[in-house]
């Protein structure tokens, strides 16, 4: 009825016209605080430039307080008629709400330490699994529903359903990680990280928008509190970050998105549809699963290298001798070979050259040098490509595992 999808909309209207004030405020702070981070001796050098300046590094954490600000000024509006006839006030939705702006706000402050400490690997996988515990408490407060449906397919031997008890807190913390991380790895070139984090998140938004008017509404409804400042504040980056980049986005950008994504899968619900959304970083994960467990030699930086006088990227190599690799490393890389998934040059004396294992390599041996705006948009259309597909499995082919 109309006063319900009033109810519905409104907050959502609200919420619409404070992410624009946001891409406002963030166009304009970004230039202006430029200068304060070369101050500060927080820039990095664009490597595949000609020559570069001082590139202003984890901008990240401009748009990441807008986007927090934002969400702060925004907390009483979803509650206002509670507020008033202070009656039912839902102090477990409230509590969620908060839950979820704290864990974010803990990752974007992990996420700038890491920027400014540079920390190390193992670092890297624990500060995620940290901001998360907040939204893990409220979650067994509220739900502690652990309860999985098992697909049709698998009813025979499981059953209906399976309490996956502890073992569920495990899997919503390692989803933080994972999809954390999963943006900070593929990337390297000019736009990469907001693009492909501005292709997750409006998938998420238009997957919200198509089941708001479903029994779930309430839970895609939070998620588009959170998505339309997210997209337009990250909106506001990518028009500094794209090609030539006047600003780094930092790992503050993309644990802030990676936690943003997993926050609203998590208290959405939604989780595995969110999972659908980083296909490409999932394969970018399994691709450089040898390098990243050091069973093949893997470099401090894989992006990209740049030939300067074609003015194009060219696949960035590992060189190690074969007998570095252990039993694990040459199975992988002997089935990666027969697949031809990986460029693998080997000399007489047993040394070998092989591009590093990340999606854009793999772009670039298949489609030749590129110049980089022209790689950017490629990954940015697989991105697209995928998120389509994820709707394709989300939802026609849902059905053979559910009962949608
Ligand atoms: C991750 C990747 C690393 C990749 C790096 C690029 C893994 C395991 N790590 O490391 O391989 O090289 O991201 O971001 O896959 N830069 C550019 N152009 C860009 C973006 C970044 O030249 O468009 C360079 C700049 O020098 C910048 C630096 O990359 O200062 C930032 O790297 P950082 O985010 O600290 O690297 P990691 O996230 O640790
Ligand atoms: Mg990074």
């Amino acid at each position: 009825n109309e006063n319900e999808t009033w109810k519905l909309l409104l907050p959502v209207c609200v919420n619409a016209v404070m992410s624009v004030c946001a891409y406002g405020l963030t166009v304009r702070l970004i230039p202006r605080i430029k200068p304060m981070f070369v101050k500060a001796n927080l820039y990095g050098v664009d490597m595949s430039k000609r020559s570069s300046g001082k590139v202003p590094e984890a901008i990240g954490v401009v748009t990441g307080c807008v986007f927090l600000v934002t969400m702060f000024i925004f907390i009483p509006v979803p509650f206002t008629d509670c507020i008033f006839s202070n009656v039912n006030f839902p102090h477990d939705k409230f509590v969620e709400f908060l839950a979820a702006l704290l864990s974010i706000c803990c990752m974007l402050l992990l996420g700038f330490a890491d920027d400014v400490l540079d920390l190390r690997w193992r670092h890297k996988l624990l500060l995620p699994t940290v901001a998360s515990l907040p939204l893990l408490m409220v979650y067994y407060v509220n739900f502690n529903s652990t309860i999985i449906i098992v697909p049709k397919p698998l009813r025979s031997w499981l059953g209906f359903s399976l309490d996956l008890w502890i073992f569920y807190y495990v899997y919503m913390g390692m989803l933080a990680v994972f999809c954390t991380n999963a943006i900070n790895i593929l990337a390297g070139i000019n736009g990469l990280e907001v693009g492909q984090s501005l292709v997750i998140a409006t998938s998420i938004l238009v997957f919200n928008v198509v089941e708001l008017f479903g029994s779930q509404w309430k839970a895609h409804q939070f998620s588009i509190y959170f998505m339309l400042p997210y997209i337009t504040t990250s909106l506001a980056l990518f028009k500094f970050n794209w090609y030539p980049s006047q600003v780094f986005v930092g790992d503050t950008f993309c644990y802030l998105s990676g936690m943003t994504f997993a926050v609203v899968g998590i208290i959405g619900h939604f989780s595995k549809t969110t999972l659908l959304f980083f296909i490409p970083q999932i394969i970018n994960f399994l691709y450089s699963v040898p390098q990243l467990f050091h069973l093949v030699p893997c470099p401090r930086h894989r992006l990209p290298k740049y030939n300067e006088k074609m003015d194009k990227l060219e696949p960035s190599v590992t060189v190690f001798h074969k007998s570095e690799l252990n039993v694990l490393g040459r199975l992988l890389m002997y089935i990666f070979k027969t697949f031809k998934l990986i460029k693998w040059q080997e000399d007489k004396g047993g040394i070998v050259t092989c591009n590093n294992l990340t999606l854009i390599n793999f772009v670039l041996i298949n489609a030749g040098p590129l110049k980089e705006p022209t790689l950017t948009s490629i990954l940015l259309i697989i991105q697209i490509v995928s998120s389509m597909m994820a709707f394709v499995i989300r939802y026609p082919l849902a059905s053979i595992f559910y009962d949608v």
